[in-house]
């Protein structure tokens, strides 16, 4: 049994994006350091990284991973910059910024993810001799189901500006699940917090274009559920102010978006955005 075939399929796509990490980090050329995210891809993350690349376009390597990556840390250190001292990264998979990251003293990480997965990552990263550089509070949780009691169980302090890092995750939600999730951080969010997410617009999503990559995601066990076009009605819903970042625009480029040859015309990865929001 290899130490993966305790997740689910869901699940196992962080080992996919660790992979991807990983990849990264053995650039010359590389955007950020992780250092274990080999380690935490194992031997299924790469497998499953080659399963989809080049669905988009054959022979392309998807840059997207990187630039997010890099994006999410850039605004992670802002924040920390500005005083932020809690942090909440949902579905935090094989992320290791709590270990990679230069945090200031005083600041708390809470991982919310599936126990399973969660397990699996304290079991590698002890192994790895890893120590995290700020308070890290694995949890695990279902975040369509009740991860508020947990997290507040936990010592989460509503009254704090609070930092939410949703990566990798809105897609695989319903809409209707999406929803009840940015309801409850919101209700528990002290103004002046923060929120950073990746998502994809619904046109795209739809598109013939997309057709067989939401196939194949979908025969993997881990469909991609609902986008949005309206990034900044929808959060608003919540009270959240947003910006939106396309890939490839000046700020979430690093050199490598405009770069990378995909062909006029394939959405692929195109389609998808990045968001870093306030509430007022
Ligand atoms: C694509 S991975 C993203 C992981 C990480 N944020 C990253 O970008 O590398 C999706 C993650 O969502 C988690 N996830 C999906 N649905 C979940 C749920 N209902 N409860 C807890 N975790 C969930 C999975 O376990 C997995 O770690």
């Amino acid at each position: 049994m290899t130490a993966s075939e305790s997740l689910d399929p869901l699940a196992k796509t962080a080992l996919w994006t660790a992979s991807m990490r990983a990849r990264e980090h053995a650039r010359e050329d590389r955007l950020f350091c992780d250092p274990l995210a080999d380690l935490l891809a194992g031997t299924e993350g790469p497998e499953i990284m080659q399963r989809f690349e080049g669905t988009v376009q054959p022979g392309v390597e998807d840059p997207a991973l990187a630039v997010r990556t890099r994006y999410l840390d850039d605004r992670l250190v802002a924040q920390d910059r500005d005083g932020i001292r809690q942090f909440v990264f949902l579905a935090v998979g094989m992320d290791t910024r709590a270990f990679r990251l230069n945090w200031s003293t005083g600041v708390t990480v809470f991982e919310l993810d599936r126990p399973a997965l969660l397990t699996l990552k304290d079991e590698l990263i002890a192994r790895a001799g890893a120590d995290s550089r700020c308070v890290r509070v694995p949890l695990g949780v279902d975040l369509v189901s009740d991860w508020m009691t947990p997290l507040l169980e936990a010592h989460f302090d509503p009254d704090r500006s609070t930092s939410w890092l949703i990566e990798g995750l809105l897609y695989f939600l319903d809409p209707r699940e999406r929803d009840v999730l940015l309801q409850q951080l919101s209700e528990i969010s002290a103004p002046g917090s923060r929120l950073l997410a990746d998502y994809v617009g619904q046109t795209v999503l739809d598109s013939p274009a997309m057709a067989a990559w939401r196939a194949r995601m979908a025969e993997q066990g881990h469909p991609w559920k609902s986008g949005t076009d309206e990034p900044g009605s929808l959060f608003a819903e919540f009270g959240w102010t947003v910006r939106t970042t396309a890939y490839g625009d000046p700020d979430a480029d690093y050199g490598r978006w405009r770069a990378a040859e995909v062909a006029p015309g394939v959405p692929g990865t195109r389609g998808r955005y990045l968001i870093a929001g306030e509430l007022p």
